[in-house]
C-alpha cells in the first residue's frame, strides 16, 4: 500500500489543526497570514481557486475583501479539512467546495482570475508539485495571477538549529526537496511571468505571485 503524503493531514491534527498552528507558532501564525493575504491585493470581484484550503482560514481573510461576485473555488481531498469548510459555506454561499486531488486533471467551470496555494506544494513531489503547475495554467485566465505562500529558497545549512529541526523532523519529508527548487527560475519555463515576492517569519517564508502569459 502506499503511503498517503503527510501534507494530506487527517485526524486529530486536522480537526484542531488552526490551534495546532497557533500553539507551534506562539501565536504569530494568525498575524503572518492576515499580512500574506492583504499582500495578495485581492479584487473585490475576483474569482478565486485555493488548492489545498484546509480549514479555511485563508479563506474566511479572503472572503472579507471580497464583493457578491467575487468567488472562492476551495479544492480539497481531507474529510476533516471539508468538515471545516462546508460550516463556512453555510454563511456565505461565495464558497464552493470542490473534492479534486490537485495533481491530478481538472477543469473548473470557470476560469479563475487568482490561483493561490498556501503550505501544500513543499508536501508533495517535485512531478506532483509541477502536474500541479500544469494544472494551475489550465485553470487561470490569460494575464491571472498564481500566487504561493510557502517555504522560502534556503540553505538549511546556514540555518538557525530550530528551522533545521522544524524542517528536517516537523515538517513533510519533501520539504527539504522543496527549498532547493528556485521557484522564480521554474515558473517563466511553465508560462508565468512578471514574478513579484514578499518574505515574512525572517525570510524563511514567501509569497510569490506571478501571472499566466
Ligand atoms: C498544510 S495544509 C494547508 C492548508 C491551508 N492551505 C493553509 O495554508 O492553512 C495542506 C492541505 O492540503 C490538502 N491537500 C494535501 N494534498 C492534497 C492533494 N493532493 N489534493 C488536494 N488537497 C490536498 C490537505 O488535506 C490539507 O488540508
Amino acid at each position: 500500500m502506499t503511503k498517503k503524503p503527510q501534507v494530506e493531514i487527517t485526524g486529530w491534527e486536522a480537526r484542531h489543526y488552526d490551534r495546532f498552528l497557533n500553539l507551534i507558532s506562539l501565536d504569530r501564525y494568525g498575524g503572518l497570514i492576515g499580512r500574506a493575504i492583504n499582500d495578495l491585493q485581492l479584487r473585490p470581484e475576483e474569482i478565486v481557486m485555493d488548492l489545498g484550503a484546509g480549514t479555511g482560514r485563508m479563506v474566511r481573510l479572503m472572503l472579507q475583501q471580497m464583493n457578491k461576485q467575487g468567488r472562492i473555488y476551495d479544492l480539497e481531498v481531507g474529510d476533516e479539512m471539508k468538515t471545516h469548510l462546508f460550516e463556512l459555506q453555510k454563511s456565505d454561499a461565495r464558497l464552493i467546495i470542490i473534492h479534486q486531488r490537485i495533481e491530478e486533471p481538472f477543469l473548473l467551470p470557470v476560469q479563475a482570475t487568482l490561483v493561490f496555494i498556501s503550505f501544500v506544494l513543499h508536501g508533495l513531489h517535485q512531478q506532483h508539485r509541477l502536474q500541479v503547475i500544469q494544472n494551475v495554467h489550465q485553470n487561470l485566465q490569460v494575464g491571472g495571477r498564481f500566487c504561493i505562500l510557502d517555504y522560502n529558497h534556503f540553505s538549511l545549512e546556514n540555518a538557525p538549529w530550530y528551522v533545521r529541526l522544524g524542517i528536517r523532523h516537523i515538517e513533510c519529508e519533501t520539504t527539504e526537496d522543496f527549498i532547493t527548487r528556485d521557484w522564480p527560475s521554474l515558473l517563466p519555463e511553465r508560462g508565468f511571468s512578471n514574478i513579484q515576492l514578499r518574505r515574512y517569519a525572517r525570510g524563511y517564508i514567501r509569497l510569490l505571485c506571478c501571472q499566466k502569459l
